[in-house]
C-alpha cells in the first residue's frame, strides 16, 4: 500500500494545531501507521531535507525544523503521497486555496505547518529517516472496506 511521511512542523505544535491536522488526514481516509513526537537535531533535519542542501533557504529551513518539537507520522492509503499533498496545499501558503491546510492556517512559506513526501521514492527514504521498520505498524482497520475497496 502507498505510504507518505508527514511532519507536523514546530509551528503546528506551538500553535496547538496537531489534533486539527491529524484529523484532516484521518477524515480523508488515510490510515495512521506510525506517530511520534520528537525534537529534530541538526543531523536529523539535514538528513530529512538533504535534497535542499545548498539552496539559499536551507540554513533557515534547518533552523526552523529543529527549533521546537514536531510530530512525525506515517500514513497509508491508495495514492497516499498525492492525497497528502492535496490536503497540504502548495509550498507557499499564498498559492494555497482555502480548504487546504496551508491555505487555511498559514501565511508564510517558512512556517507552512506540514510536510508531506513529494514522491513514493522520497516517502520510503523519509520514513526510514524517522522510523525503524518495527515502529511502523501493520494492522487491519475494519472501515477500510468502506474507503479503499473498489
Ligand atoms: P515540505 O518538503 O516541507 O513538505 O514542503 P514542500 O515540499 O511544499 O516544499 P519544498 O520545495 O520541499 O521545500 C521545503 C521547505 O523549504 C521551504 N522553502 N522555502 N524561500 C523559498 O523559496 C523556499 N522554498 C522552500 C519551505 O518551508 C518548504 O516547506
Ligand atoms: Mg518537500
Amino acid at each position: 500500500m502507498d505510504r507518505s511521511l508527514v511532519l507536523l512542523k514546530p509551528d503546528a505544535v506551538q500553535r496547538g494545531l496537531v489534533g486539527e491536522l491529524v484529523s484532516r488526514l484521518e477524515r480523508r481516509g488515510l490510515k495512521l501507521t506510525a506517530m511520534k513526537m520528537l525534537q529534530a537535531d541538526e543531523a536529523l533535519g539535514r538528513r530529512h531535507y538533504e535534497a535542499h542542501a545548498g539552496k539559499p533557504f536551507f540554513a533557515g529551513l534547518i533552523e526552523f525544523i529543529t527549533s521546537s518539537p514536531l510530530v512525525a507520522l506515517v500514513v497509508e492509503g491508495p495514492g497516499a503521497v498525492r492525497a497528502v499533498r492535496s490536503i497540504m496545499g502548495e509550498t507557499s501558503p499564498e498559492d494555497s486555496p482555502p480548504g487546504t491546510i496551508r491555505g487555511d492556517y498559514a501565511l508564510t512559506i517558512g512556517q507552512n505547518l506540514i510536510h508531506g513526501s513529494d514522491s513514493e521514492e522520497s516517502a520510503e527514504r523519509e520514513i526510514g529517516v524517522f522510523f525503524t521498520p518495527d515502529e511502523v505498524l501493520d494492522y487491519d482497520r475494519g472501515l477500510d472496506r468502506w474507503i479503499t475497496e473498489s
